[in-house]
């Protein structure tokens, strides 16, 4: 591998890894704006430049390979001449419209400015205009006069979606970036070109003008829009969500995300209810605790816990879901029926989004051990309607279900003898029909684990405290069951996580030790079964070759038969003792 010295640090990189990278691995970040590490590299902007030895021109650092012994100076004087001239030039028909800009705060230009040129401008002629707020697609807006002409939106285009919307136009400094006639910036992804934007020519229609960025907080967390689980940066402000951006993992969405999931912060704060209720009245949940208690044991008593449905939501976590469980397990004496809702299928490509749209389905395998004790919404429509459910305590207002089975599911709901709605959203008509109202609050508000798609477990963070009276779903049932005389005693997030680990490595031993018995026994099998057939093979060998032999010592004594006869007959045969 070769041995590349930036700066006087010495670096082993692997063979192929450019100047730029050579240099971040022994700790120097060179600045750059066309150069992306998920894109090709067209080294246009010229902002990476850095001085070889033994080179008669600077280099730009994000195209060029390492050699075995490569000196490398990314901070020599020459460099940073170049760097402050390649500003100046960007900077010529720049409008500097700072102020006013989205991008402010997170500009590489702006940083790259104070880092590199901080001079006046030594433009005194009119710049050059273009245009402005121009509507590049229906979710983002495209500034002209910002746009430093990196191509990273149209790589981006070209080499992730595939849809190759954009293109450049025009020469000289009256290059713009557009669209190809009949199209528009359209794609399931259109917003990671604002990502992937260096200034604040693109921006999302969503955000802008909506907040400073220094003034947002951002918290890791993981888009709950499907069971991908991309990973995200939660922008928040004053308790509420401003924005979701993704966050890099290499192992789920790696730079990106889809439109659609970028777009699903908004549910946080939309549709809420904040407190609990009893048949439509605003209670506390002091008294709305033994009212569900209460509720919930005259349905035991009167039908036994077997006629009470219990609704699992995708939409929670692992750490809500085990306490549902548990809560089952203890409350529910283990015998309600198990169903789950969730949103109906979706969309889904290659790339990122997948049909189901809900975040946590395997968590559900996870904590319950499959999904095999657990019936579909179909099912509970069917139990409904073969009136075996008397009371329903749902998690989650997501129904996989429209219109007509929707309406039917709401008929139902409206004859039970009890319906306890634990969630985040009204729901529309489920709130106005619920008989208990516990209000859960969101993913943003609490900390938690979801299992993706490919059964990562991956965490979420607290961003702020729940909103109004609303608690995390594992709260309320920990409450609920406490009030029906069972204590289910965590304190902090971590009690629950270290007892679900617990259940699941001494399922995945069993499992285990399960799996190796069965090859064992498997393996004793098919070597008793070998041995057998072997048996039986040299057994068949062994008779055949007897009744070959007794087939030829038949066939010698007639042909001495025979010669005994012929001699006989011409009289010049020796006598042959008869065979024996
Ligand atoms: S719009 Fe942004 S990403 Fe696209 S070329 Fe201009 S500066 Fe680069
Ligand atoms: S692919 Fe799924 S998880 Fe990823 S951003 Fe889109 S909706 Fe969210
Ligand atoms: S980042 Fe290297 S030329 Fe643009």
């Amino acid at each position: 591998m070769p041995m590349v010295t930036v700066n006087g640090v010495e670096v082993e990189v692997d063979r192929g890894t450019s100047i730029l990278q050579a240099a971040a691995q022994a700790g120097f970040a060179v600045p750059h704006f066309c150069y992306h590490p998920a894109l090709s590299s067209p080294a246009n902007c010229r902002m990476c430049l850095v001085e070889v030895e033994g080179a008669r021109k600077l280099l730009p650092g994000c195209y060029n390979e390492v050699n075995d012994g490569m000196i490398v100076h990314t901070e020599s004087e020459r460099v940073h001449h170049a760097r402050k001239a390649v500003l100046e030039f960007i900077l010529v028909n720049h409008p500097v419209d700072c102020p006013i800009c989205d991008k402010a705060g997170e500009c590489k230009l702006q940083d790259y400015y104070f880092a590199y040129d901080a001079q006046e401008s030594r433009m005194r002629a009119e710049k050059q205009h273009k245009v402005k707020a121009y509507p590049i697609g229906p979710k983002i807006v495209y500034d002209g006069e910002r746009c430093i002409l990196c191509t990273r939106c149209i790589r981006f285009c070209e080499e992730i979606t595939g849809t190759s919307e954009l293109t450049l136009i025009d020469r000289g400094d009256k290059t713009e970036v557009r669209t190809f006639p009949g199209m528009e910036l359209d794609n399931d992804y259109s917003l990671c070109t604002v990502d992937v934007c260096p200034v604040g020519a693109l921006t999302s229609r969503d955000f802008r003008f909506k907040c400073r960025v220094w003034l947002l907080t951002s918290t890791e967390s993981v888009c709950t829009g499907c069971e991908m689980g991309c990973n995200v940066h939660l922008d928040h402000f004053r308790n509420e969500v401003q924005r979701y951006r993704p966050r890099y993992n290499p192992e789920v969405n790696d730079y990106w995300m889809c439109d659609e999931g970028r777009l699903t912060y908004t549910s946080i704060h939309e549709d809420r209810f904040l407190q609990p209720m009893s048949n439509g009245a605003e209670v506390t949940w002091h008294a709305i605790g033994q009212t569900v208690a209460d509720k919930l044991g005259r349905v035991i008593d009167a039908h036994g816990a077997s006629s009470i449905a219990l609704v699992l939501s995708p939409q929670a976590s692992c750490e809500d879901l085990y306490l549902a469980k548990l809560f089952h397990e203890s409350a529910l004496a283990g015998e309600a029926n198990l169903y789950v809702n969730g949103h109906a299928p979706g969309k889904e490509d290659e790339l990122l989004m997948r049909a189901d749209k809900n975040p946590n389905r395997r968590g559900i395998e996870a904590v319950w051990a499959g999904m095999e004790t657990i019936g579909s919404f179909d099912n509970l429509v069917a139990d409904l309607d073969n009136n075996t459910i008397k009371a329903v305590y749902m998690m989650g207002t997501e129904l996989p279900v429209a219109d007509e089975a929707r309406e039917a599911f709401i008929k139902h709901i409206e004859e039970l003898e009890l319906f306890v709605l634990q969630a985040m959203h009204t729901g529309g008509e489920l709130l106005e029909h619920a008989h208990i109202a516990l209000p859960a609050c969101s993913h943003a508000e609490k900390e938690g684990t979801f299992v993706n798609v490919e059964g990562l477990a991956q965490a979420f963070n607290q961003a702020f405290a729940p909103h109004g009276d609303s608690m995390p779903d594992w709260q309320i049932f920990m409450r609920i069951a406490r009030k029906m005389g069972h204590t289910l005693s965590f304190t902090f997030l971590h009690q629950i996580q270290e007892k679900m680990f617990e259940a699941t490595v001494l399922k995945q031993e069993a499992e285990e030790k399960a799996r190796q018995e069965a090859e064992e026994k498997a393996r004793q099998e098919a070597e008793a079964k070998a041995e057998a057939e072997r048996l039986a093979a040299e057994e068949a060998a062994a008779a055949e070759a007897k009744a070959q032999a007794d087939e030829a010592s038949d066939e010698d004594a007639s042909s001495a038969d025979d010669a005994a006869e012929e001699e006989s007959g011409d009289g010049e045969a020796d006598e042959q003792p008869p065979a024996e």
